[in-house]
């Protein structure tokens, strides 16, 4: 796989910059620890990002950074104290997920049989750290993220190549999955005005 040399970005623009450049060749040739080490050696500076970074009660929110010249989208989720995702599926794309701040847990599980309803098989789980940066993809499994914390809120940079609008959710307890669409609560910066967001989140 092509890479090129890792260079520190400096700062999230230069960190932009540095994506949009990797994924020009397509992204079959975009190599994946290549993105990882980039994503994990920017160090995250709040100032650079809170204008991203919407919190509200009741649910983790999606925030559109960029849109990667048409190749990837970058976005900020922005995990209250205690949220976390549903168990999903990625969609078949490429999942890269940075923490901004705090901390948060992954759960890592097998796809369950859809004709053989089941409690779903945990594989493995591991808390990540700021700075850190995981990749999923779904030949490797499916997840739930969480912010453990009920006294911190945390916050993530996650890259999504191709873009997907929709994926698929999974009950913990029987396996039965459905789709989930997944919007933005802002984009650029700009509250998204139908001020509506599906996804697929709850409290601990
Ligand atoms: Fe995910």
């Amino acid at each position: 796989m092509e890479q090129t040399k890792v260079i520190k970005p400096e700062t999230l623009d230069d960190l932009i910059k540095t994506l949009r450049k990797i994924y020009e060749r397509g992204r079959d040739k975009v190599n994946v620890k290549e993105v990882q080490s980039i994503m994990e050696a920017y160090e995250s500076k709040p100032q650079e990002w809170e204008k991203f970074a919407y919190f509200t009660e009741g649910r983790y929110t999606r925030n559109l950074v960029d849109e990667g010249n048409g190749k990837f989208n970058l976005m900020i989720l922005c995990w209250g104290k205690g949220y976390c995702s549903s168990i999903h599926d990625h969609t078949d794309a490429s999942c890269f997920m940075k923490i901004l701040q705090g901390q948060m847990k992954e759960t890592l599980f097998e796809w369950p049989d859809p004709k053989l309803p089941a409690g779903m098989v945990q594989k493995s789980q591991r808390v990540l750290l700021e700075n850190q940066c995981a990749y999923i993809e779904d030949s490797i499994g499916l997840h739930r993220m969480e912010n453990v914390s009920y006294t911190e809120n945390a916050v993530s940079l996650h890259l999504y190549s191709p873009m997907f609008k929709t994926c698929q959710t999974f009950d913990q307890h029987t396996g039965y999955r459905k789709e989930a669409d997944m919007t933005f609560w802002s984009r650029y910066g700009e509250r998204t005005p139908s001020g509506f967001q599906r996804c697929c989140c709850r409290r601990l």
